[in-house]
C-alpha cells in the first residue's frame, strides 16, 4: 500500500543546508494505524509531508498503491494526491463563511465528483457526531467540533491513506481524547491506513506500528518504541 525506500530530504543547499531525513525505509499495509513519534525538529512532519506528496524527497522513492510518485509530473501529482491521499492538521483549517456541510463537501467539488456526496458528508457528519451542526458556520462550533470536521472533510474522497500531523495539538484534553478514539474508529470501521503524527504518543494506546524519529533518521523499530 504504501513503500517507502531509502528516503532522504535534505532542505538548503551547501553550508546551511539541513539534513531532515535520511535513509527512510517503511511500509505499511492497507488498514494499519501507524504513528509517527520523535522530539521536536526531528524530521516527523517533513516525513509527512513527503508521505503526503507535498514535496519531493531528494532522493528515494514513495510507493502508494504501486504508484512511484517520483514518475508523475506536477498535474498527475495534484490528481493522485486528491484521489489517494486525505489531510488532517493541528488546526483544523476550516472556511469560516462555509457551513460544516459545506466544508466537507469542498474536496468533492475540487475533484468535480459532487454527485452523491451530500448523501455521504451528511452520513460521515452523523459519524462523526455532528449532525446537529451540519448547517451552522464553521466559525460558529467549538474546536473539538472544528477538528471532527475537518476529520470528515479528510475522508470524504476515500483516500486509501489519511494523514494527520498533530491532530490533537490545539485541542483540550477532553476533545483530544474523544478525537483519537474517533480516528481509531473509523479506521476500524472504513479499513484506511492512518499515519499520525504526535509528541503524544501514549494517548493513542494501542496502534499497529510506531516509527521513532531522532535526527532525520528512524532509531527504534515498533516493539522497542511500543514499550517506551
Ligand atoms: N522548509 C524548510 N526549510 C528548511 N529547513 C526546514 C524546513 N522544514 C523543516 N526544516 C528543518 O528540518 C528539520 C526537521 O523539521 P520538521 O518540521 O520535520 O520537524 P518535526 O519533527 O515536525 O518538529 P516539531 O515536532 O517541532 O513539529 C528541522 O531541523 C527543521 O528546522
Ligand atoms: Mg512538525
Amino acid at each position: 500500500m504504501l513503500d517507502i525506500r531509502n528516503l532522504e530530504k535534505v532542505y538548503g543547499e551547501g553550508e546551511t543546508s539541513v539534513h531532515a531525513l535520511q535513509n527512510i525505509n517503511v511500509s505499511v499495509k492497507r488498514g494499519e494505524f501507524m504513528l509517527i513519534v520523535g522530539s521536536s525538529g526531528s524530521g516527523k512532519s517533513t516525513l509527512l509531508n513527503m508521505i503526503g506528496l507535498l514535496d519531493r524527497p531528494t532522493n528515494g522513492s514513495i510507493l502508494i498503491d504501486g504508484t512511484d510518485a517520483s514518475t508523475l509530473n506536477d498535474n498527475s501529482l495534484s490528481s493522485f494526491r486528491n484521489s489517494k491521499l486525505g489531510f488532517i492538521f493541528q488546526f483544523s483549517n476550516l472556511l469560516s463563511d462555509l457551513t460544516v456541510l459545506e466544508n466537507v463537501l469542498l474536496p468533492r467539488k475540487i475533484q468535480g465528483t459532487l454527485e452523491g456526496a451530500e448523501e455521504e458528508a451528511r452520513a460521515l457528519l452523523r459519524t462523526v457526531g455532528l449532525e446537529a451542526q451540519v448547517n451552522k458556520f464553521a466559525n460558529k462550533i467549538s474546536g473539538g467540533q472544528a477538528q471532527r470536521v475537518a476529520i470528515t472533510r479528510a475522508l470524504i474522497n476515500k483516500p486509501a491513506i489519511v494523514l494527520a500531523d498533530e491532530p490533537t495539538g490545539n485541542l483540550d484534553s477532553i476533545s483530544a481524547e474523544t478525537t483519537v478514539q474517533l480516528l481509531k474508529s473509523l479506521n476500524k470501521k472504513l479499513n484506511q491506513t492512518f499515519i499520525i503524527v504526535t509528541h503524544d504518543r501514549p494517548q493513542f494506546g494501542d496502534v499497529d506500528k510506531i516509527v521513532t524519529i531522532k535526527d532525520g533518521k528512524i532509531i527504534e523499530g515498533e516493539l522497542e518504541a511500543s514499550l517506551a
